[in-house]
């Protein structure tokens, strides 16, 4: 396969309006990958960035990486990424950052994929990539990601029809629907969307649930395939001092998981998303143990991409599902020994976007090679569309039988 001829990096806008990093690597083709950000970021992920931020990545890869990556074959992608965690030399990634070695390392599979003329998707799941992600929408936020919002961070809408455009839409149509339902429920009110487009209005966490069951029971009828909701709590932001602390009530972590037992059943709850706290592995399996065989609990925060911290919730059965973002753990080898052993263990995987993203659409990719069970990426706003109308381009190629 081809070298490395050259390899350059800027430092470019992710959608929150923070600094992240896109490299470019010519191999001869030209290939490119940025990096997003995460706001809820999990204790056990990667750092993002060196200490100096985005400028400092641009500088030690402009000074060191970016020269020493010439004359590499795109074909070793596990010796690259072996590499830069040599050059790295810390566990998390603190002295380059995971955002720059993600994107070296996804920008090396983009080269290698171009050189053997095939898309990425294809290169990197081959015969076995045909299966479509169901995409996970966020349609109503909080948390970390909006200001006045609910305590949960994320509600999202899970459409499950035979085709990823229709699923798109489905979910289109649930945030289309949520906008009337607000406006007329809060009249002459603003109402705003935060920072993955999802819906910020004034609602309690039981209140915004059920609004979002009601839309998806409509948008189900209307379209006659199911279109179920579920929650990223990403609970560890609002647990303190041994509670989980929402706006009407606190609650102790037994509690929690009875609420959350009563919530699945009163509304139909597909996917619990961090229900508990990142350090909570019994409570995790507790939860399982419960609604696991009817509901989708997938670890964020927990588990952060990382094979070691998944190795250990699948001996104590903590949940059924692993969240996949790359710049946790920093490069595609490791994503991929993750997603591998998530598979062996029977655990779905659910690829997902930052709330901090760039247009680039790689994640979409990388969904449908591993044949993730979903991909999050929003409902609405350019950065999350790029990846939806990827995936529908992905869709169409795989019909075509190309
Ligand atoms: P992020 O989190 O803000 O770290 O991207 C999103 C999520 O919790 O899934
Ligand atoms: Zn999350």
């Amino acid at each position: 396969m081809p070298i490395i001829e050259r390899a350059s990096i800027r430092k470019v806008l992710d959608s929150r309006g923070n600094a992240t990093v896109e490299v470019d690597l010519f191999a001869p083709i030209r290939v490119r990958v940025a990096a997003p950000s995460g706001a809820s970021t999990g204790a056990h992920e990667a750092q993002a960035f060196p200490k100096g931020g985005a400028d400092e990545a641009v500088r030690l890869f402009t000074k060191d990486l970016g020269p020493a990556l010439k004359g590499r074959d795109v074909a070793d992608q596990e010796g690259l990424d072996r590499w830069l965690r040599e050059v790295d030399g810390t566990p998390n990634f603190s002295r380059i950052g995971g955002n720059l070695a993600a994107a070296i390392s996804l920008a090396n599979a983009r080269a290698a994929a171009a050189a053997a003329g095939r898309p990425l998707y294809r290169f990197l799941g081959g015969r076995s990539a045909g299966k479509m992600p169901f995409p996970f929408g966020n349609v109503i936020g909080g948390g970390r990601h909006a200001v006045g919002g609910t305590t949960v961070q994320e509600y999202l809408v899970v459409s499950q029809g035979p085709t990823v455009a229709g699923n798109v839409f489905a979910n289109a149509r649930v945030h289309h629907r949520l906008k009337e339902v607000l406006s007329r429920k809060f009249p002459g009110e603003p109402l705003g969307r935060g920072d993955e487009g999802a819906w910020v209005a004034k609602l309690g966490d039981e209140e915004a649930l059920a609004l979002l069951a009601d839309a998806c029971k409509t948008v189900e009828k209307d379209l006659g395939f199911p279109v179920r909701p579920a929650m990223d709590l990403a609970a560890s932001e609002f647990y303190r001092d041994g509670k989980y602390r929402y706006k009407d009530r606190a609650l102790a972590p037994g509690e929690q998981i009875e609420f959350l037992v009563r919530l699945a059943k009163d509304y139909g709850v597909y996917a619990y998303e961090d229900p508990l706290d990142e350090e909570d592995f019994d409570g995790f399996a507790a939860l399982t143990k419960a609604i696991g065989k009817k509901v989708v609990l997938i670890g964020d925060d927990i588990y952060c991409t990382n094979v070691e911290r998944l190795r250990r919730g699948i001996a104590s059965g903590s949940g059924n599902a692993i969240l996949i973002k790359p710049n946790q753990i920093g490069t595609l080898t490791e994503t991929r020994a993750t997603v591998e052993t998530a598979r062996k263990a029977g655990w779905a995987t659910v690829v997902s976007h930052r709330s901090g993203e760039t247009t680039d659409d790689t994640i979409a990719h990388l969904a449908v090679a591993f044949g993730s069970l979903g991909i999050k990426t929003g409902t609405v706003g350019g950065e999350r569309t790029a990846k939806l109308n990827e995936l529908i381009r992905i869709e169409e190629e795989l019909h075509e039988g190309m």
